[in-house]
């Protein structure tokens, strides 16, 4: 064995390959050159190959690239055994390689056979280009969709919000309208009620006026009347101090010393009784303005006044209660150019919702009661600058819960039993105020201390 290893890597008896060229020096460098770039040539081009396989990870069939390489290194080495033998005859050597070379050549040579079918089967760059270019329309053609199925969805939505917005302003307008309405409604319930009252009002005191002036237009005469007929009887008794039986009897009788004192006191009680009815009177007028439908200068006070007497008998005390205290300070105040119905019906209400108030507040004994535990309403009334008055009405009963107070000015809002309350006073007040007087109508109130309601009104209404 170490002997046929030995002969393989000697020359034996071998002649080196120059002989064949005669060692014509020429001859043989030709050769050597020749051999020698090929087998350069040889080595270099599998370096080109690993380079270009390890750039392109994805190159199909790369195997095939690696037994090209294998291949033509090969042949470059048999190139260099050409060189080799031309001086060292090791030709078993040398004769091996080839045969290495060729199992390698031949193996490629068919594997690359078989490969054809496949590699043809590849997609040329041709192909490739224009499935390329076929992808790239496809793209634009769907960029061009999606961008109209945008625009497409940016239109519906602009729609949509359109169509949302139209719908809550109809929304709204239909609540406005709505309560318009209901407001129209209750401001048309509530002026009927208060003309109605205020022409019977009106009436009233129509009737009554006449028959009380004929009776405080002759309260003087017939003072003066009785005057000189008691003159008369004093004559009588001073010049005829013995009279007749008859007319002793009669003196007797009536009872003249008192008479004469008792006279003057009944005429004064019936002038007190009249002067008392002319005022109910006058304040049933200056009340029943309401058909006076005109803008005109009013006092305030006599308004506030007129108000009070008409509700004189919920005031005053009954068998069952102490009745309501009222509190007056008035301030120095022009008279207003505003609507003197109106404001009454306002005085009205809200001193009416006082006093209703008051009577659910309960009663303490007298002996210990305290200035709170008396029922109270308290108006006054103050000019806040040149141009504006201000009118307070307070009362000291039971206030207004928080919830109660959001809803004090709706139409229909009441918490009194039905029949009692209709909700109206409030909310018409509030119009007649805010409205058509351009001022202002607030409501304070602490629960278990009291409620006040502020009125301000400027002295003249703008155009
Ligand atoms: N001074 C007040 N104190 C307590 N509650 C009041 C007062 N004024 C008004 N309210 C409340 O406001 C509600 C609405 O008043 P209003 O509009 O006059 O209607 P009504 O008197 O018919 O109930 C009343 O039911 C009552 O609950
Ligand atoms: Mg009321």
């Amino acid at each position: 064995m170490q002997e046929m290893w030995k002969s393989f890597f000697s020359s034996g008896s071998f002649i080196p390959h120059g002989h064949c060229y005669l060692w014509q020096t020429k001859l043989v460098w030709l050769h050597v050159a020749s051999d020698s770039i090929i087998a350069l040539a040889y080595f270099s081009i599998p370096i080109t190959l690993i380079y270009f396989i390890s750039k392109r990870e994805d190159l199909p069939f790369d195997w095939i690239f690696a037994m090209f390489g294998a291949f033509i290194v090969a042949c470059g080495i048999t190139h260099i055994f050409e060189v080799w033998t031309l001086w060292h005859p090791t030709y078993w050597l040398s004769g091996t390689m080839k045969a290495i070379t060729a199992i390698i050549s031949f193996a490629t040579a068919i594997l690359l056979v078989e490969l054809i079918p496949q590699a043809l089967a590849l997609p040329s760059p041709a192909q490739l280009t224009s499935a390329n270019q076929l992808l790239e329309a496809e793209i634009v053609e769907r960029q061009l969709a999606e961008s109209a199925l945008q625009k497409a969805k940016d239109e519906l939505e602009i729609r949509v919000e359109e169509r949302t917005a139209e719908l809550k302003r109809q929304t709204q307008q239909l609540a406005q309208t709505l309560s318009e309405l209901q407001q129209t409604q209750s401001r048309l319930i509530q002026s009927e009620k208060m003309s109605s009252l205020g022409q019977l009002v009106a009436g009233v005191a129509h009737e009554i006026n006449n028959p009380v002036n004929f009776i405080y237009g002759n309260i003087a005469p017939t003072r003066d009347y009785l005057n000189s007929l008691l003159e008369l009887t004093d004559s009588y008794q001073e010049n005829y101090p013995d009279p007749l039986p008859k007319v002793k009897e009669k003196l007797k009788d009536i009872d003249l010393d008192f008479i004469k004192k008792d006279l003057p006191k009944i005429l004064v009680s019936i002038k007190t009784g009249a002067d008392r009815i002319r005022d109910i009177v006058k304040s049933l007028r200056l009340f029943s303005r309401l058909d006076q439908a005109d803008m005109k200068l009013a006092d305030m006070h006599e308004g506030i006044e007129s108000t009070l007497m008409i509700l004189q008998n919920r005031l005053k005390p009954k068998p069952d209660s102490s009745g309501i205290q009222v509190i007056k300070e008035y301030g120095d105040l022009p008279k207003i150019e505003c609507y003197p119905g109106q404001l009454n019906q306002v005085f009205m209400n809200i001193i009416a919702n006082a006093i209703d108030a008051l009577e659910e507040k309960p009663e303490t004994p007298s002996i210990a009661a305290s200035q709170a535990d008396f029922r109270i309403i308290e108006i006054s009334t103050k000019m806040l600058d040149s141009a504006w008055v201000e009118i307070r009405i307070a009362n000291n009963g039971p206030g207004i819960t928080e919830s109660v107070i959001k809803q004090l000015f709706d139409p229909f809002f009441t918490t009194k039993p039905v029949g009692k309350g209709t909700g109206l006073g409030l909310s018409i007040s509030y119009q007649i105020i805010r409205e058509t007087h351009q001022g202002e109508l607030l409501c304070i109130s602490t629960p278990a201390k009291g409620t006040e309601f502020i009125i301000k009104i400027p002295i003249s209404i703008k155009e």
